[in-house]
């Protein structure tokens, strides 16, 4: 059921791969709620895959940007705020990627090469975003912007490798971030700490399917699906949540809050 929320509202999707992604989900929700839309990926994610769909879907053009790349992010702001006519008023960064993870290498024998690029990709991109977005003032007062992380920021969860300590400074970044354009032109920037979802860069963790299901048995409510995580994230686009800055918001059905589920004490117990 659409709501109208975003009736008006322009924005940028950071990270449609394919049909699964959180970031494909959202583009469809944000479209359905009436925002107008720009769509982007790395040049070669844009070859592979099949976000011409989408982008056919929500009405939107494709602009090519890798977030590593200060000249490509400059040249998205540029040619949105001329699709648009003026500054976007939300931003989704979902965007991840850890070349230690893809190789299996394990966390205490990371390759430094492989550490600076993932950091690069998955961390430092917000930074580049929102700097690049403050210099050529980009995003409209009370904008918002949102990036999409997970729990291993916080707790160990040995698999997840060195994207927990990229997860860490994004969450970071979203913080020191959102203080200063918060009180330059009032945009709030929060993450979003999603359940695990099956998606390309989800399943990339070793022994995904033991880890979903065990949240899904960890979590009161069960895990939180993408589409709902697009549900999520059009509130935090929306208006009725202009007050909330800074925050890493929990979206994983209460996964972060319990210490143990019944179901899991009767998985012990067998
Ligand atoms: N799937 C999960 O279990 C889960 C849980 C919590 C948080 N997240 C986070 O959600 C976000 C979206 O991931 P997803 O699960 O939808 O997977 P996904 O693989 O569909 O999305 C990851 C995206 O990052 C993009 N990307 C990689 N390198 C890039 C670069 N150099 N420039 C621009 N884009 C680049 C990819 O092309 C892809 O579109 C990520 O930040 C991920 O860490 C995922």
């Amino acid at each position: 059921m659409a709501y109208n929320l975003l009736k008006g509202k322009k924005g940028i999707i950071f990270g449609a791969l394919d049909e699964n992604s959180i970031a494909w989900k959202t583009a469809q929700h944000c479209h359905a709620e009436g925002a107008q839309l720009v769509l982007t990926n790395a040049p070669i994610a844009l070859r592979m895959g099949t976000i011409n769909k989408l982008a056919e879907e929500v009405n939107a053009p494709v602009i090519p940007a890798d977030v590593t790349v200060t000249e490509d992010i400059e040249n998205l702001f540029a040619k949105s705020m001329e699709h648009f006519g003026g500054g976007v008023d939300f931003i989704l960064h979902s965007i991840g990627m850890s070349i230690n993870v893809r190789k299996g290498i394990h966390y205490t024998e990371n390759n430094y090469d492989f550490t600076h690029k993932g950091f690069d990709i998955s961390s430092l991109s917000l930074h580049r975003v929102l700097q690049t977005a403050m210099k050529m003032d980009a995003i409209n007062e009370w904008g918002s912007v949102v990036a999409l992380t997970y729990i291993a920021a916080q707790r160990v969860f040995p698999d997840y490798n060195d994207m927990s300590d990229n997860k860490a400074v994004l969450e970071s970044i979203a913080r020191n971030f959102g203080y200063f354009y918060g009180t330059k032109k009032h945009v709030r920037v929060n993450t979003v700490s999603q359940s695990p979802t099956r998606t390309t860069a989800g399943s990339g963790v070793k022994g995904f399917d033991g880890f979903i299901n065990y949240a899904e048995k960890m979590s009161p409510l069960g895990n939180a699906s993408a589409d709902q995580c697009a549900d999520y994230c059009v509130t935090l686009f929306s208006d009725l949540t202009r007050m909330v800055t800074m925050q890493n918001l929990f979206h994983d059905g209460g996964f972060s809050y319990t210490g143990v589920t019944a179901d899991v004490i009767a998985q012990m117990e067998k």
